[in-house]
């Protein structure tokens, strides 16, 4: 299986179940929902709807659970689109236009709306006002129309695509983070309580370690291994239990699934550690770069085994070790230290002096 975070059409349906209702049931990420918690009850304080929100981080993080909550929160509706939706500036004017005061518009993908779109959303971010041009040509006119006042909450997989009058215009941005494991742990168990799934502690916790900090995957991850168990054993979903699943599914102890790996054993074996470029490497193992870039890379770096340079992906020391090889001695990163689990310091010497 692919620990790929976007999410699959069975991810989906059961995330319609399991997605949290309120920023009391969110899990984690606790400066975003302070922050957040905030300029809601700011604004229904005032009675006026808040600032336009941003939601930046990698897919699977919660930022679609977060844009719902938010609307709720405000007892607003919520409508949705995304960015590739919005070829046109039309394809947006209809959306805005059809905004009732106080509702929440939720932009997915924000960073992939197509420029004219783009420009007609700052004025309807800043003043609530769009022009629409009617006509082509000399004889076009542009027609000033009211929206509605409105909360658009964006959300981006990639802010630093996103262009400076755009991000301007956020009043609030939410930067979400990797969750740790503790709080995976906690979001498992919720998942598995509404799935009616037998998950005991230590099987939760050995589940988390590997769910590549993000909620999207602990939950794919616990609905693999509860098809083991299903099958394998007696149901329960114990420790071993787990790992045996995960076995199967080609996941390790740190989470790395086999693109990972391929990432990993590419930059390594045939370009001597690197640095090499993204889409060099991505040819290497076969992938679209932006998978490489997007679903990869985050993780890789966050548990300190890819480094991004000017130059170039460089493996650290700490992957050569994964891959059980020796680091050569200009190997970048400290070999003596060992990878980053997510802020658990008990379970990293052991995560990492587990490995096969
Ligand atoms: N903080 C959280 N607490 C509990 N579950 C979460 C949390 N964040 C995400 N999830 C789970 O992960 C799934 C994916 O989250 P989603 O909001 O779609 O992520 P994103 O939009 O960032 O890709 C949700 O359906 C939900 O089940
Ligand atoms: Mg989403």
């Amino acid at each position: 299986m692919t620990l790929d975070p976007l999410p699959d059409p069975v991810d989906r349906d059961v995330e319609t179940t399991l997605r949290p209702r309120d920023l009391a049931e969110f899990v984690g990420q606790a400066k975003v929902r302070e922050q957040l918690e905030l300029v809601l009850h700011g604004a229904l304080r005032r009675g006026s709807p808040p600032d336009h929100v941003l939601l930046s981080g990698p897919p699977g993080l919660g930022k679609t659970s977060l844009a719902m909550i938010i609307a709720a929160e405000l007892g607003a509706s919520l409508r949705i689109t995304s960015g590739p939706a919005l070829e046109r500036a039309g394809d947006l004017a209809a959306m805005l236009s059809n905004l009732v005061e106080g509702d929440v518009l939720f932009i997915d993908e924000i960073h992939r709306m197509a420029r004219p779109a783009e420009e007609m959303l700052y004025l309807a971010m800043e003043d609530f006002r769009v022009d629409v041009v009617v006509g082509k040509g000399p004889g076009a006119t542009s027609i000033p129309l009211d929206i509605a006042p409105f909360t658009l909450v964006g959300a981006t997989t990639r802010s630093g695509a996103l262009t400076g009058p755009l991000r301007d215009r956020f009043g609030f941005t939410g930067h979400m983070e990797f969750y740790s494991a503790d709080d995976l742990e906690l979001i498992v168990r919720r998942s598995a309580a509404i799935l009616a799934i037998d998950l005991r502690p230590d099987g939760a916790r050995e589940i988390a370690g590997r769910s590549r900090g993000t909620p999207r995957i602990a939950n794919r991850l616990l609905r693999r291994v509860r098809d083991y168990a299903e099958v394998r054993a007696d149901g329960a979903v114990t420790r071993d239990v787990a790992r045996d699943a995960l076995a199967v599914y080609d996941v390790d102890e740190l989470g790395l699934d086999r693109l990972d790996r391929a990432v990993l054993g590419a930059l390594v074996r045939s370009f001597g550690g690197g640095p090499v470029g993204v889409s060099t490497l991505a040819v290497a193992v076969g992938e679209e770069p932006t998978t490489v870039e997007e679903v990869c890379e985050p993780y890789l770096v966050r548990v300190g085994m890819l480094a991004r340079t000017p130059r170039g992906r460089v493996a650290t020391a700490a992957a050569w070790l994964h891959l059980g090889l020796q680091p050569p001695p200009n190997a970048f990163g400290d070999p003596a230290q060992p990878p980053n689990t997510f802020g658990d310091p008990a379970k990293s010497p052991e995560a990492y002096g587990d490995r096969g």
